[in-house]
């Protein structure tokens, strides 16, 4: 009995908890579904940078002359018009792991990586303004930031950011080795990101859905099915029906109510039904939150009749009210009362005087 008490504590906080996820799921993905179609307002503001240069005139230098170490893969990239070499000594499943890259000048062979002047010029021909604003669009000195980036919650490379002063306060990230744009964000897709983290549990920032929180969350959804479904095959299946196989006894009890109303009643029971559910079957409905089960400790009525005190009455009574004569109706049958004060009002059709 006592377990089935703590069971109860722990169904209604995992309830609590389930609760407050299934209203946050149904809120963001009411979001996702008013906001579907409307555009990324940060692509609207980006343009493609075009950096190759005059391919014809440009010799480029072998790449087994590079004094680098043998790469898994190489690239020529190119950046405001000159060649690159990209070296490549690790292949993520994801842009956004640690890369492992080197960058060498394809004409010279020398080590490069771009500058804070060039970066500015990438980010300014990737930012595409109308007319109207474009005077007064103002951006920020690129800054190369390294992870943890508040924008971009699993990017795990270095990136430069730059900002612009518009409506939406867009940043543009871009490549720290390369200066190749990665993204833009602003004020609505930081929103929307928001929005997924709360959806898919992403509470730590992994950028996944298959997240340890979520998986956690998913065990404690089926302890709650589980734990509900005990509580309630104990409650209804058991306790009731079980009982209904037993012979009936018959129990005189004089009964008084808040209002000092008395009604004398025969209780026709089941043996071991307790006086909770008797009084039920006579339309008399105590204070409940656990229909009888046990756990919720407000069914009291008052007695001077002597009887064991259950461990449930141990956890939800004090000692006092037990020694004046306070007890649980549920943990009882109803035949060891012959008199009791209840707390509520008789039905009028119960009521003698
Ligand atoms: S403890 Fe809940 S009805 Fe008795």
């Amino acid at each position: 009995m006592k377990q089935r008490v703590v069971l109860s504590v722990w169904h209604k906080w995992l309830a609590l908890l389930v609760a407050i996820q299934v209203v946050i799921w149904l809120g963001t993905g009411l979001y996702f579904n008013v906001t579907e179609g409307q555009g990324d307002t940060a692509r609207q503001v980006r343009q493609t940078v075009h950096h190759v240069g005059d391919v014809g005139s440009v010799s480029l230098l072998p790449l087994r002359q590079l004094a680098a170490p043998a790469p898994l893969k190489a690239e020529l990239i190119w950046s405001l018009g000159k060649p690159y070499y990209v070296l490549w000594y690790n292949q993520p499943a994801h842009r956004y792991f640690p890369l492992e890259r080197r960058v060498y000048d394809a004409q010279t062979g020398q080590p490069w990586q771009i500058g804070l002047q060039q970066v500015a010029s990438v980010a300014q021909r990737a930012y595409r303004s109308d007319k109207q604003t474009a005077s007064n669009t103002v951006m920020s000195a690129p800054v190369l930031i390294t992870p943890p980036i508040d924008d971009l919650n699993n990017q795990q490379n270095p990136l430069w950011r730059v900002n612009v002063n518009d409506a939406l306060n867009t940043s543009i990230y871009l490549d720290a080795l390369t200066g190749h744009v990665v993204t833009f964000v602003n004020d609505d897709s930081r929103f929307r990101a928001l929005m997924f983290t709360l959806h898919f549990m992403d509470y730590a920032g992994t950028g996944s859905f298959n997240n340890s929180i979520i998986i956690v969350f998913a065990v404690l959804t089926g302890m709650l099915s589980l734990s509900g479904a005990y509580l309630l095959f104990h409650t209804h299946a058991v306790a009731r029906p079980l009982n209904e196989f037993e012979p009936h006894t018959n129990t005189q009890l004089t009964i008084r109510d808040k209002h000092s109303h008395t009604h004398s009643l025969c209780l026709s029971e089941h043996a071991g039904d307790n006086l909770y559910f008797a009084l039920l079957a006579n339309d008399i409905s105590l204070p409940s939150e656990c229909q009888g089960a046990g756990t919720c400790g407000k069914c009291k009525i008052v007695t001077n009749a002597s009887m064991p005190v259950t461990p449930v009455e141990t956890a939800h009574l004090s000692t006092q009210a037990i020694a004046d004569g306070i007890r649980l109706a549920c943990q009882h049958p109803a035949r060891q009362f012959s008199e009791i004060t209840i707390p509520v009002a008789l039905p009028t059709s119960r009521s003698d005087q």
